[in-house]
């Protein structure tokens, strides 16, 4: 994994990265348990648990696809929007879950107004966001003064062992899996791709910063596999505040 921030070949038009999703949509939800070898599941609870949203507040749930993402919120009472701009993810997440409020955006231009939520939270999604600079300033203004940033995202793993095994299984087996369990493979394997070029976990934090968030931290999961980034918008806080957990303060990227 590289740690350039470079999207170079890897650059889509939004509108291909719509029709992309708008394809596995589906079967996107069965993909990726078999992809992640049943992760998702204790990765999206971390993420949750980071949010520390409570019943009464509002949370963005940013690329939020068929809103599996969105569904802990709702769960537990909390008021969440699920924004994606695939209308083949949005159909496919309000038909197995009518009571989400799905809205049709693209991240990079919000349809909602300065400081509406209490927090903002994208899982796996910042990296397919052609912009994901603008994304982050986008999330930061609709984010109320001293509301929350949580990201989930591929990352980079730490141990050099690990990682050549993981990049090993990106690079051959999931290209693999797909090709049997998903009705367009090549949307895997622009999938792993993107997760090579991305960012490692110090240089998005240093996006963040950039971006105009404060008190820039993540976590690793599965040693890096998935790091979860949390910032926090400057201005004064609102009443409940989330668990710190194993969140640790992220070093500022060279470069
Ligand atoms: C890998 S899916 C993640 C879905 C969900 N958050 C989850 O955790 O399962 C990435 C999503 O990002 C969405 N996406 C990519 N670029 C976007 C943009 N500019 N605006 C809104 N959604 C975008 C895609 O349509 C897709 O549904």
């Amino acid at each position: 994994m590289t740690s350039t921030g470079k999207r170079a070949s890897l650059d889509k038009l939004p509108e291909e990265v719509a029709s992309m999703f708008d394809d596995v949509a589906p079967r996107y939800d069965v993909v990726n348990d078999i992809l992640s070898l049943g992760q998702t599941r204790r990765w999206r609870k971390v993420v949750f648990d980071a949010v520390g949203a409570k019943p009464g507040q509002r949370v963005l749930d940013l690329a939020a696809g068929t809103g599996t993402s969105a569904e802990p919120y709702a769960d537990a009472g909390i008021e969440v929007v699920a924004c994606d701009f695939s209308l083949g993810m949005l159909r496919v997440g309000k038909r197995r879950r009518p009571d989400i409020d799905f809205v049709a955006g693209d991240a990079t231009n919000l349809p909602f107004a300065d400081n509406a939520f209490d927090a903002a939270t994208i899982s796996f999604g910042l990296r397919n966001v052609t912009d994901p600079h603008a994304a982050l300033r986008e999330m930061l203004r609709v984010t109320k003064p001293g509301g929350k940033l949580v990201i989930a995202e591929f990352s980079s793993p730490v141990n050099p062992l690990w990682r050549t095994m993981y990049l090993e299984y990106l690079m051959r087996a999931l290209p693999e899996v797909a090709r049997r369990a998903s009705s367009n493979p090549d949307a895997y394997i622009y999938l792993a791709e993107s997760i090579r070029a991305w960012p490692d976990q110090d240089h998005l934090a240093a996006w963040l910063a950039d971006a105009g968030w404060e008190s820039v931290a993540y976590r690793n999961l599965s040693g890096g596999i998935v790091a979860v980034h949390r910032a926090t918008k400057p201005g004064q806080a609102p009443v409940h505040s989330g668990p710190v957990g194993k969140i640790r303060r992220a070093r500022r990227a060279a470069g």
